[in-house]
């Protein structure tokens, strides 16, 4: 057949309410134009992340029950800790409250003023985490994945001839070297086996140790199964095995492939750094079988951890993102392209070629997509990134909207729906106007800033 279905049943239900347009233009305004301040009720589609946002199961909920609260020992832990070494076998995993935990501690423990750590893309946190240690973030991903309209089948490679320079001329600066699977700010773009293969090879020449942010790791491998020679016959799992078999650790919000809403953790071979990453986790997260979380949370991610590598559960997810990136493709909405795993990103620069960069087109676009359907996307352009730190402003690389898709929220018919609400906002494109920011803090603008529509 050739209709991808929803490989589920709904046994539960969460009411959307109806707002009209009318009601939104109240809504958006007393939120001062920024998507972030406004009230989730008030929205009917969000797309603003797939993080934390999924659906767990009524298997998972069951394991809910199944928690056992004890603050050392928890049996809990141990089956957490046997679902994640299934997959990744690392010797030390160390439970976080989410991925951004796992990064700051990796960052504290290995990380200091002078150090480099090169990744593909580093997603906002991890750079963040980074730079906040005083170490350099530096991105190598190929040129490819920085152009929105080029097709290649795994636009999230990084480059590993400039991370063998690096390496050559930086390598006592360089603690260790990162590989975002998917490339989430790249545009949920995947990373090939070969490519994760190759940047080992580089770092073991260099006697450095690969680390994977490893969020969307399950749709990295089904990419990898549909796309790289050699792996259409592999069952997932095993090819999760082997990406992670060139690691020597990984940081990971379970919140996106782990199927839960909250948590993460880090895992990793060295003896070491675990035991200084553990001695961090005491001061902030908590004991070392638990870290940030409750026992019910670790034995959620332990069956979230078995229903992600599920290849129905990823051929619905693949095809359901694709699903709404190819419609727009064919209304004539740029988009980054090839669509990613968890996410369309939307090409507002060239959808709205009359509105200067820093009148903010990714916000206009987000704006007119919550007016005309009450759908939440997210602005990553100028908004996000324009601000320097001298307090001036430069247009950002890109001006993108991302409609980040939950897992296992929302059917075929919300997507269609969203599909209706493009074709009148892609009719009605000319007549979008910029934004002006009237009020903005020092720091992470995006997140508060005030709007006010111009013209
Ligand atoms: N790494 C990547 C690639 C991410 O996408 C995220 C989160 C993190 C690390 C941090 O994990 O949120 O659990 O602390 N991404 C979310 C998003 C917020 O919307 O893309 P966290």
């Amino acid at each position: 057949m050739k209709t991808i279905i929803e490989p589920f049943r709904i046994k539960s239900v969460e009411p959307i309410r109806m707002t009209t347009r009318e009601e939104r233009e109240d809504l958006i305004k007393a939120a001062n134009y920024n998507l972030f301040d406004l009230r989730s009720e008030d929205v009917i589609i969000d797309f603003l992340t797939d993080s934390g946002t999924s659906a767990m199961s009524a298997s998972q909920w069951a394991g809910v029950m199944q928690g056992d609260e004890s603050y050392a020992g928890s049996p809990s832990y141990h089956r957490f800790e046997a679902a994640v070494k299934d997959l990744m076998p690392f010797e030390h995993v160390i439970p976080t409250h989410q991925g951004r935990a796992a990064e700051r501690i990796l960052m504290e423990v290995v990380a200091s003023p002078g150090d480099v750590i090169p990744s593909n893309t580093h997603f906002d946190t991890t750079r963040a985490n980074v730079e906040s240690t005083g170490a350099e973030a530096v991105d190598l991903v190929i040129e490819a994945g920085r152009d929105p309209q080029r097709i290649h089948p795994f636009k999230g490679n990084i480059d590993t001839e400039k991370l063998e320079t690096l390496l050559s001329e930086r390598g006592d600066d360089v603690p260790l070297v990162m590989l975002t699977v998917t490339n989430n700010s790249g545009g949920g773009q995947p990373v090939s086996m070969s490519n994760i293969k190759a940047a080992k090879a580089c770092c073991e020449a260099h006697n450095t140790p690969l680390y994977l942010d490893a969020c969307r790791f399950a749709e990295n491998a089904y990419f990898i199964k549909k796309r790289e020679d050699g792996y259409a016959d592999v069952p997932i799992p095993d090819i999760v095995r082997e990406m992670f078999s060139y690691a020597d650790g990984m940081t990971m919000s379970a919140k996106k492939d782990a199927l839960v809403n909250i948590g993460g953790w880090l895992a990793m071979n060295d003896d070491t750094w675990a035991m200084h990453a553990r001695n961090q986790l005491i001061l902030t997260e908590g004991f070392p079988t638990y870290g940030g979380l409750a026992g019910r949370d670790l034995e959620a991610i332990a069956l979230g951890l078995k229903e992600i590598v599920d290849e129905d559960y990823l051929e619905y997810r693949i095809a359901s993102t694709r699903y709404l990136g190819t419609a727009l493709t064919e209304m004539g909405v740029p988009i980054v392209r090839p669509v990613g795993g968890h996410a369309v990103y939307v090409d507002a620069r060239a959808l709205l070629p009359h509105i200067p960069p820093l009148e903010y087109p990714g916000q206009s676009l987000a704006v007119a997509l919550y007016l005309t359907g009450g759908i939440r996307g997210c602005e990553i352009g100028s908004v996000m990134f324009g601000r320097q730190s001298d307090g001036g402003e430069t247009p950002a690389a890109m001006e993108l909207v991302r409609l980040a898709i939950p897992r296992r929220v929302y059917t075929q018919s919300h997507v269609d729906y969203v599909i209706e609400v493009f074709e009148d906002v892609y009719e009605r494109r000319d007549e979008l106007r910029g934004y002006t920011i009237t009020e903005e803090p020092p720091q992470l603008r995006h997140f508060t800033c005030h709007f006010e529509p111009l013209g």
